[in-house]
């Protein structure tokens, strides 16, 4: 018995990630995997054919994930390859499934077990299977070197014969795990770096790693350790003491996110417009329509005297390290249900039951949202509405 797992090319623009680096393939045939991917997968990132070994080449993506147990990719799949996956197979990828609907559609059709990366849950065991967190880590850290080669002005304090120069000042709003990275890579260029954050324990955290926190007094901790959108009057109060902080920054970074909404606004039109001149915004939250008034995202915008950095997927700019931690994410998360040559989904691990979407024509995403919460939190969703179950894997080498 062997599973046959089948990698993806990504062809959504600007994706250059690949869902498996050949340092994970020794551990996945360990697991029992057969592996099959399309020609020039890892080009994007220098990444030759020559370099994945024990890997069945296959051209036509169809071709490629019709006999496949599980299929692996970084960005959602198009609607053909799903069409093409054989009934009960396993799809692993980052989905959205707000973003997606008619692939969510398709993936209940075809009756396909989904596990989306972005649902892993943010538990300590879950960690080392955690691709939101090792792909903001990258972000948080290219933030930093994106805003200062942006700048027209040193980082860290420079003394020469002529005088001293710098150290710039860095403001990073939102302590997420990308803004925890870019305060840390800031502070290490030598810079003088505040950060700031709705959720109170970012101060220890901000402290950690070398920076300063600018205290708002708001405490808007929400769900599994999520912020909550704030109320209009905490917008003003937090905007009064956030406005000189913004203004004398040199490099502002701004990460705020919110699970399910638009990104909170945290720099209006007129906070901008007393920014510095030459200050430098790099909004990391463009994806979610920016932190920023003036945001645009995809695109670098002069806005006055302030230049406002707003690329989307982030993690792709680094492709290399971003493939590498995503693709040990996905093993990580396949370890839990390859055993023996065979997958066997235990659903009562809280793991598999958070990151799953869609299984055997149901969404269970949306069970999951919809059920009281007292159950949830027993943890009666994650392990009572799902049998555990043996997917076969593929027959036996002939
Ligand atoms: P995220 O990308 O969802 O949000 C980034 C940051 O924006 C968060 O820190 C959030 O508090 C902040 N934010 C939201 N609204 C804001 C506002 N109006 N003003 C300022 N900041 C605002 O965050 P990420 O990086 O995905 O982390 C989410 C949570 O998950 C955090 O609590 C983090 O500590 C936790 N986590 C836990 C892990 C674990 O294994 N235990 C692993 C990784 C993250």
């Amino acid at each position: 018995m062997y599973v046959n797992v089948a990698v993806l090319t990504e062809t959504r623009a600007h994706e250059r990630r690949v869902a498996l680096v050949p340092s994970v393939i020794p551990k996945l045939v360990k697991l029992g995997a057969r592996l099959h991917m399309q020609p020039c997968a890892g080009a994007a990132i220098h990444l030759e054919d020559a370099a994945f070994q024990n890997v069945a080449w296959i051209a036509d993506r169809t071709a490629l994930v019709k006999d496949a147990d599980v299929v692996l990719a970084v960005q959602p799949p198009a609607l053909e390859v799903v069409s093409a996956m054989k009934e009960g197979a396993i799809l692993i990828c980052f989905i959205y499934a707000h973003n997606e609907p008619a692939l969510v559609k398709r993936l209940l059709d075809r009756k396909i077990t989904c596990f989306a990366m972005e649902r892993v849950p943010r538990i300590t065991r879950a960690q080392a299977m955690d691709a939101l967190s090792s792909q903001s880590a990258l972000a948080g850290y290219y933030a930093v070197q994106l805003g200062s080669t942006t700048l027209t002005r040193v980082v860290p304090k420079i003394t020469g014969a002529a005088g001293s120069i710098g150290p710039a000042r860095v403001l990073v709003m939102g302590l997420g795990v990308a803004g925890l990275e870019a305060m840390a890579t800031a502070h290490r260029l030598g810079a003088i770096v505040e950060g700031y954050d709705v959720r109170p324990e970012t101060r220890e955290q901000a402290l950690s790693v070398g920076g300063s926190f600018v205290d708002t007094g708001i405490d808007a901790r929400g769900k599994g350790g999520y912020a909550r959108e704030l109320s209009a009057e905490e917008k003003s109060s937090v905007a009064a003491v956030l406005t000189k902080h913004i203004q004398s920054a040199d490099l502002v970074i701004t990460t705020a996110a919110i699970p399910g909404k638009a990104s909170p606004k945290l720099i209006s039109h007129v906070q901008l417009a007393g920014m510095k001149a030459g200050a430098v915004i790099v909004d990391l939250s463009a994806e979610g329509g920016g932190n920023c008034d003036d945001t645009r995202p995809g695109e670098t915008v002069r806005i006055g005297p302030v230049t406002i950095v707003a690329p989307l997927n982030v993690p792709s700019l680094l492709g290399e390290d971003a493939s590498e931690l995503y693709a040990k994410n996905q093993y990580n998360l396949l370890a839990l249900m390859m055993k023996n040559n065979v997958i066997e989904i235990d659903w009562s691990d809280e793991i598999l039951a958070g990151t799953v979407l869609t299984h055997a024509g149901e969404n269970k995403a949306e069970i999951a949202d919809n059920a009281i919460p007292a159950v949830k939190a027993a943890g009666a969703v994650a392990s009572g509405t799902l049998p555990v179950v043996k997917t076969p894997a593929s027959p036996a080498e002939a």
